[in-house]
């Protein structure tokens, strides 16, 4: 069976997560694993953009052969398998706002016989799954529902992530239970055995929760600073935004030398000489902050390390740039396709070095380390202080 999985993934946890489920149900051979990345689709589609300025409909797609592969690919899909990282407790803007009838209509998903969800979470465990499941069964309410993980991986908030020390490797249990889950996929599949799931509160209520928690977290996070020593104008960053917030400016105009200054007194000469010497145009990266939600992917992701959050000091924090596997864990087969860096990158000079992040990580580990109510109720009071702190100070 043709299975595809489309994942929302900031810093490739989620997509870390697509590749092992795919690797588990490639395993007997009888089916084939295509993967989607889900912010392209959010990025070209502008669905989920603070100021909602920008929206593309299915109809409007122009000759972007990678959006047409990436439409083909979905509507070839009989098992679709969807993941998405959690974002303010809910999917990231714009995952739910794609699969509505006017950007991905229904007649993309008629082939699809099966579907299943899963999502990436940092400190809490939260709904984005079962939002999820019922965004896809709304496309083909004839589809089996085979399942859903949601998985604890290293914490990518940047409010919630520790300072250096942090453990941002990916826990030997936790990909052991992904495994398991990518054979009761296969089994599911081949016995057609049809998965049930709660909903405990309307979705149109997650959508109010969802726009408030997440302007929440933008508030709290703050403007994001580029450092213009640092840049090294790459424009990354322009291309991994998802709301493209972040735009490419032009910095300057280094003007080519005029035809006396290149020495060139007639056509002749300019034709024989064949100089085609043009104006040079510098960029910088300038972020649009009506349209930034905050959420750190260009700060986890520039080369450079020349965006930080000023609010939260980010010299002392772990950068995100990829997934880092546990060492037991055989690299040379499960490196993560995301890997451009070497995983994991440190943003200043070791932890050993300075007591106060291990102080400060330790502290993270004892509280929001919890999962579940407590470790909730723990960031709601971190929350709370904080905005608090914001009024008064
Ligand atoms: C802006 C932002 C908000 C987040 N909010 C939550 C949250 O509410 N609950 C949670 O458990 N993790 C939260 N996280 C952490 C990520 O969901 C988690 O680290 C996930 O594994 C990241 O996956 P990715 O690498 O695929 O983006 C947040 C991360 C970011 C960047
Ligand atoms: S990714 Fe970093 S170095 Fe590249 S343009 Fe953006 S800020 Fe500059
Ligand atoms: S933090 Fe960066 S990636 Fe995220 S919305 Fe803002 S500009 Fe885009």
């Amino acid at each position: 069976m043709k299975i595809v999985i489309i994942t929302f993934s900031n810093t490739g946890n989620t997509q870390m997560m697509g590749k092992i489920i795919g690797e588990e149900l490639c395993r007997e051979g009888e089916h084939e694993v295509v993967k989607v990345d889900g912010f392209s689709l959010i990025k070209y589609f502008g669905v989920g953009g603070r100021t909602g300025s920008k929206i593309k409909s299915f109809e409007d797609i122009d000759n972007s052969k990678k959006i047409k592969d990436m439409i083909e690919t979905i509507k070839s899909a009989e098992v679709l398998g969807v993941g998405s990282y959690v974002y303010g407790f809910f999917p990231p803007p714009g995952v739910t706002e794609l699969f509505d009838e006017v950007v991905l209509p229904k007649t993309l998903f008629q082939k699809m016989q099966f579907f299943f969800v899963f999502s990436s979470h940092g400190s809490l465990k939260s709904p984005t799954c079962t939002i999820l499941r019922e965004t896809i069964q709304t496309k083909n309410p004839s589809a089996i529902f085979c399942g859903s993980i949601d998985l604890h991986c290293p914490e990518t908030a940047v409010e919630l992530m520790a300072p250096l020390g942090h453990p941002d490797e990916w826990s030997t249990k936790e990909i052991e239970r992904l495994r398991e889950f990518g054979k009761t996929l296969l089994v599911s599949l081949t016995k057609k055995e049809k998965k049930t799931g709660k909903t405990i509160i309307p979705m149109k209520a997650y959508k109010v929760a969802q726009s408030t928690s997440q302007n929440i977290i933008r508030d709290i996070t703050g403007k994001l600073s580029i450092s213009e020593d640092l840049c090294i104008g790459c424009m990354k960053c322009v291309n991994v935004c998802p709301w493209n917030a972040m735009e490419k400016k032009v910095k300057n105009v280094k003007k080519a030398p005029s035809e006396s200054e290149k020495g060139i007194e007639n056509k002749e000469q300019m034709e024989s000489h064949a100089i085609k010497i043009k104006d040079i145009e510098e960029y910088v990266p300038m972020c649009n902050d009506k349209e930034c939600w905050h959420c750190a992917r260009c700060y986890n992701l520039c080369p450079k390390k020349a965006i930080s959050f000023p609010r939260f000091n980010t010299q002392l924090r772990v950068q995100h740039s990829a997934p880092k596997l546990p060492s037991s864990y055989n690299k040379s087969e499960n490196q993560s396709e995301l890997s451009e860096s070497s995983s994991a990158t440190k943003q200043s000079a070791s932890s050993s070095s300075n007591d106060l992040p291990k102080f400060v990580s330790l502290a993270h580990r004892m509280f929001i380390g919890h999962r579940g109510i407590e470790g909730f109720l723990v960031i709601l009071l971190c929350f709370t202080i904080l905005l608090i702190l914001k009024k008064l100070l």
